[in-house]
């Protein structure tokens, strides 16, 4: 996909369009909106698999959506979306095509690399069967330890995408897990995450797999080294004698050569591919260790969900196209009304790592401020996404949200029945929780007047402090239950819906340079800690750093 000839984003008629209408537009409250059009919250609704998206309570007309979709084809983004489909390089800055929706394709479909003409579904059936085939033998006590143990928990070893999705999806579906088998993530190279993680686990009885597209990435690897150490140590084997690490490590990777450097066995690698990104990667062989926990055909559930929007995406008009239009929201409010941040606010404990895993998803993919031929953009680019479950940030950081002088679009996230076969705890829990949801997408939309609050014959003086503006947006989206597939849905929805915002603002969503610098000063300012030694270029606030550290720690 060649996107040179693309006009600039801000010179685009569309958006002087968009401009145009902002301005015209800016002061009609939510309230006014849904007074004078009954068939709102109706009409503003649209549906994606089991996801049932109200979009109504956003700061937008008719004329606003119109104006959007107009942007939406001017910018072309059906024509990226198909060209990531059919496996062209639209990852210009590495030269990779995009297929993480090949993961997620039936067996007969045929996906290739653009240029290089290999169908590459049947291998994703097979690396899925192998993990079936490991996954089934955990599960059952078939796989053994060194001494005959069977294992009990596996300890997930990966960072950034190799362990965000898994450690998040396994959070989400817990009560689709095995709980007789503890899974554990590890992902900070702070050394209490491997020993919280290990401490009292007995290694006769636990399995590592080691999670990393690269088989370098620092974290992973020190992680990885000092669990084989402490697995070694454990099972008091002689010194020099690694055999043990057979029974108990498992690689997921793209570099063979870097695995068997380490010295686990590539019999023993699940293999995926270049042209799957690192935080796209949750539904490949990353998720062995979530395929562990909840079983194949859970995952394979999960899957299905995924595809499930893969398919809405490419099919539905732009009208009903559901990642379309959150895409298009989040653009409205970054490039128009001031948006700095987005909140996502699942409603659900089991939801509690799915902000965090969009925070990579969405700002590793749109933290960028260079279009893709390098110039800079003039437009904003990706909000901060942050949020927590409801109902704990209710009662932290809502308030902002409420009366705040900052505008922060939300997606609050809930579910109709809370998960089958699940105690739901006491009863009436689930009707609460979902009751403030709705209260709150209510409240921020429609806030309280200050006649309002006269009216209950509050003192003057506290009127202001008791008055809500509303007019704060919100989108709600609502399944029947968190299943696997409708987590797959979900994952799939915003993954879509970031590739969206990428496609308009003219970014390369899919590489991520900005993590780099860090990763190399690092590594260059490491021998200076343990050392003393002399790093050339330290800045001047660095050294002193450094030398206080040092001092500190007595060296
Ligand atoms: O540093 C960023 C990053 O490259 C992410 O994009 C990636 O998910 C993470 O590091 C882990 O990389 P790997 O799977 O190669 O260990």
């Amino acid at each position: 996909m060649n996107a040179a000839g693309r006009a600039r984003l801000d010179r685009m008629p569309e958006w002087g369009a968009l401009a145009v209408h902002h301005a015209e537009s800016t002061g009609t409250h939510l309230r006014e909106l849904f007074a004078a059009d009954p068939g709102r919250a109706e009409r503003l609704t649209v549906r994606a698999g089991d996801l049932h998206i109200d979009y109504s309570r956003n700061l937008v007309t008719d004329e606003t959506l119109r104006l959007l979709r107009e942007l939406a084809r001017a910018t072309d983004v059906a024509g990226l979306r198909d060209a990531m489909f059919t496996g062209e390089r639209i990852n210009t800055t590495e030269d990779r095509a995009v297929l993480h929706t090949a993961l997620r394709t039936p067996s007969d479909a045929v996906v290739a690399v653009a240029g290089e003409g290999t169908n590459v579904v049947p291998a994703v059936h097979t690396v899925l069967t192998k993990m079936q085939v490991f996954a089934d033998r955990v599960r059952s006590g078939d796989w053994r330890g060194h001494t005959g143990s069977r294992i009990r928990t596996v300890v997930n070893i990966g960072i950034g995408g190799s362990d965000l999705g898994p450690a998040m999806a396994y959070e989400a579906l817990r009560a689709y897990s095995d709980r007789g088998l503890a899974v554990r993530f590890v992902s900070n190279v702070d050394g209490a995450d491997l020993y919280e993680a290990v401490h009292d686990l007995d290694p006769a009885e636990t399995l590592f797999v080691v999670a990393s597209k690269t088989f370098t990435t620092i974290e992973t690897i020190t992680n990885a080294t000092s669990a084989k150490e402490w697995l070694l140590a454990g099972l008091g084997v002689p010194a020099g004698d690694e055999s043990a690490v057979a029974r108990h490590f498992v690689a997921v990777s793209t570099n063979a050569a870097k695995v068997a450097e380490f010295g686990i066995d590539t019999d023993n690698m699940f293999e995926f591919w270049d042209w799957v990104g690192g935080r796209y990667s949750f539904d490949s062989a990353i998720g062995l260790a979530l395929m562990t926990a909840i079983g194949p055909d859970n995952f394979r559930e999960m899957l299905a969900g995924f595809h499930l929007i893969d398919d809405h995406f490419r099919s539905a008009p732009p009208e009903e196209n559901a990642p379309l239009l959150l895409g298009l929201l989040g653009v409205w409010y970054g490039g128009f009304h001031g948006a700095r941040s987005h909140a996502v606010l699942p409603y659900s404990h089991y939801l509690g790592r799915f902000t965090a895993y969009l925070q990579q998803l969405d700002m590793e993919s749109n933290g960028k401020s260079v279009d893709r031929q390098g110039r800079p953009v003039d437009w904003q680019t990706g909000p901060v996404v942050w949020g927590t479950p409801g109902t704990n940030g209710q009662h932290a950081y809502y308030q902002l949200l409420h009366q705040g002088t900052q505008l922060v679009p939300a997606d609050l996230i809930g579910f109709a029945r809370p998960v089958s076969g699940m105690p739901a705890g006491p009863a009436g829990h689930h009707d609460l929780l979902m009751a403030n949801l709705f209260a709150q997408g209510q409240a921020l939309a429609f806030g309280k007047t200050s006649e309002e609050v006269r009216a209950e014959g509050v003192a003057e003086e506290l009127v202001p402090h008791r008055t809500f503006p509303g007019n704060r947006p919100t989108t709600t989206i609502l399944a029947p239950e968190l299943t696997p597939s409708v987590l797959g849905q979900l994952v799939a929805l915003y993954e879509h819906k970031v590739f969206v915002q990428g496609a308009i603002w003219d970014i390369d969503s899919f590489d991520q340079w900005g993590v780099e610098l860090g990763k190399v000063l690092a590594k260059q300012v490491e021998p200076a800690l343990t050392e003393g030694a002399e790093v050339p270029g330290l800045d001047a606030s660095t050294a002193a750093l450094v030398a206080r550290y040092r001092e500190l720690r007595g060296r």
